[in-house]
């Protein structure tokens, strides 16, 4: 207890302290007003600040990380406020359906749980809870590669089919023996990962790491492959494949019957490549301010994802959704739903499953309580003339 004292008053003290108030609402003092119990969460900036206080630095360091300096992580924050909502008045919102459903999940609305590795470094329950809390609140989960859990055991929690996010490693073989164990174990689409051929330069989870005085081996062996690769020779396969080119869409197609969604996209180049390829669907996604450092928010490079796919095949969007009114933009903006990572991590790390559930519940609450109070009353009613663009007036 006392480390995560000093490690709060060194935090406190650090240059680090700006980098996260830039974008978190709560920092509010984690020494004393920390949540205790998921109920009491107002907003997911609360589960934020109890996963701060809970899970060890060098965790939370990567999970917090963006790159360098952290600029991409808060333009996808910020860039929400370059959209305002034009609500309509005098619609008889008494009922509504939020609901979505895409490619073999049901979600009782548009929020998808983004592929997180190694969950279990938050929470002991890892992707197990994160599945479990999916199921009760019936929400669209996808397992990253990196799981620290056996996609069985959490399409088993899930009591239903999730979507498996793939890293494409450089060796074929083993692509071949990720992708067929997933739809072998029931996942109803692979989600390509496409955003990380250079590797990344993650300071702070570097900078905390360096703040956390324990010794990692003396939990975990570090590195160790995860339960995705069980019984592959790993002798020389490395993650992701720098050679990567677009030609692999078709030989994913090849392989499986499943359907190949590319995530990762931030161009109207690639937005329509990626339909040529035979893509069937895109994630307009910097993988959550974590990869190339653009200074782009993903919200300002949905619009011209959105129109140059202009409803060939469905477009997700993931990155800095913290509220009701961002899915709601979102979807103004031409997504068919969202995906959320942190917010669902720092509720796992913070109070397990019950977390997740209520983060869920409080993302839900928000969405309905914007997309009712702006005359909309499903997905389908959320268009464009919902929202306007402070930049260009329109
Ligand atoms: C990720 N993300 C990610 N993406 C992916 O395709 N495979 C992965 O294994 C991971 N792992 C991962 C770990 C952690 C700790 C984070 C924060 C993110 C990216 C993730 O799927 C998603 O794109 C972002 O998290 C969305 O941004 P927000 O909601 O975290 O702002």
């Amino acid at each position: 207890m006392s480390d995560r004292r000093n490690f709060l008053r060194f935090l406190a003290a650090s240059p680090l302290f700006t980098t996260y108030s830039s974008f978190s609402q709560v920092l509010a003092d984690t020494s004393g007003s920390v949540i205790q119990d998921p109920s009491e969460a107002l907003n997911v900036f609360e589960m934020e600040a109890a996963a701060r206080a809970t899970v060890p630095p060098a965790h939370f360091g990567y999970l917090a990380s963006g790159v360098d300096d952290d600029g991409t992580l808060r333009a996808n924050r910020e860039g929400y406020t370059r959209y305002q909502i034009r609500p309509r008045r005098l619609v008889d919102v008494s009922s509504y359906d939020m609901s979505a459903e895409l490619f073999g999940l049901r979600s009782s609305t548009p929020v998808f749980l983004a592929p997180l590795g190694s969950c279990g470094a938050f929470h002991p329950d890892g992707e197990v809870g994160v599945a479990r809390a999916a199921r009760e609140k019936e929400t669209a989960m996808i397992l990253s590669t990196q799981a620290s859990r056996p996609i069985e055991e959490v399409i088993d929690a899930r009591g239903g089919p999730i979507w498996f996010q793939l890293y494409s490693t450089n060796s074929w073989s083993v692509t071949e023996h990720l992708v067929q164990r997933a739809e072998r174990a029931g996942a109803t689409a692979i989600a390509l990962t496409v955003d990380l051929p250079a590797g990344r330069n993650t300071e702070t989870a570097d900078l905390l790491a360096r703040a956390d005085a324990r010794v990692c081996e003396s939990c975990h062996v570090p590195g160790r492959s995860k339960p995705a690769f069980e019984g592959v020779d790993m002798d020389g396969v490395g993650l992701v494949d720098a050679s990567l080119t677009w030609s692999v869409v078709g030989r994913l197609k090849n392989l499986t019957s499943l359907p190949i969604i590319i995530k990762g996209i931030e161009t109207r180049e690639d937005a329509v490549l990626a339909v040529d390829s035979g893509a069937d669907g895109v994630v307009v996604s910097n993988h959550g301010g974590r990869a190339t450092p653009t200074g782009r928010g993903t919200i300002e490079a949905l619009p011209e994802v959105a129109e140059a796919v202009n409803g060939r095949i469905p477009v997700i969007v993931d990155g800095g959704i913290r509220r009701g009114s961002d899915i709601f933009k979102a979807i103004a903006l031409g997504a068919s739903a969202v995906g959320i990572g942190r917010p669902y991590a720092w509720c796992l790390g913070a109070f397990g499953q019950a977390g997740v559930e209520h983060a869920i519940d409080r993302l839900s609450r928000e969405f309905a309580i914007t997309m009712r109070g702006s005359g909309a009353r499903s997905l389908d009613e959320i268009n464009r003339d919902h929202i306007i663009d402070t930049q260009s007036r329109r």
